[in-house]
């Protein structure tokens, strides 16, 4: 099925579960922090899902990180529904959304370095990211031996 039958949306509560189940699935094989379902309920506002033919089969959340910087999070697709351009959509979503409100650059910390270069990102050292990006790291198991990359995007 094309892409271009995909719905992005922003998240509503009755998508926690499939929210929590896919990031849940992520999060065993150490590619996702995780996230509970009652802190999924409570940053609800926070993502945005795409839809195929009425399933959830992605996510994706912003976390603002000062007047500057919007981290992308929790950013995942289904098995099954890979490399049909869903992901981009996504974060072209979540860019979108960095813009309306103001905020000129995006960053994501991931193991996806290709998939974020193809959407206009660049590799970048971690140190030039203040202290509030590590905040969420201590719900990592890797928290001292982080082997994430960081990219960021900056908006014209
Ligand atoms: C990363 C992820 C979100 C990409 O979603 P996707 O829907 O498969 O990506 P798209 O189909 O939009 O791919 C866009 C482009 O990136 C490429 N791409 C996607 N995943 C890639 C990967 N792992 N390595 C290299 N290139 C990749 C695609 O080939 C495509 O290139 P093209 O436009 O030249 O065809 C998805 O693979 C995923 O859920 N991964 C596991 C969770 C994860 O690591 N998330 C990132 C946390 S920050």
């Amino acid at each position: 099925m094309p892409a271009t039958t995909a719905v992005c949306r922003r998240a509503k509560l009755e998508d926690v579960e499939p929210l929590f189940q896919m990031i849940d699935g992520y999060a065993q094989r150490g590619i996702m922090l995780p996230r509970s379902r009652e802190m999924l309920s409570r940053q609800i506002n926070d993502f945005v899902v795409t839809e195929v033919d009425g399933l959830v089969v992605g996510c994706g959340s912003l976390c603002q990180l000062g007047e500057e910087l919007v981290e992308i999070r929790s950013l995942g697709i289904s098995e099954g529904y890979k490399g049909r351009g869903l992901g981009s959509l996504l974060v072209a979503q979540l860019v979108e959304e960095a813009k309306n409100l103001g905020i000129p650059k995006v960053m994501a910390l991931t193991y996806e370095v290709s998939f974020f270069l193809k959407n206009g990102f660049e590799v970048v050292e971690k140190d030039i990211f203040p202290e509030k990006v590590w905040t969420d790291c201590i719900h990592c198991p890797k928290q001292h031996a982080c082997d994430e990359i960081a990219v960021l995007k900056i908006l014209n």
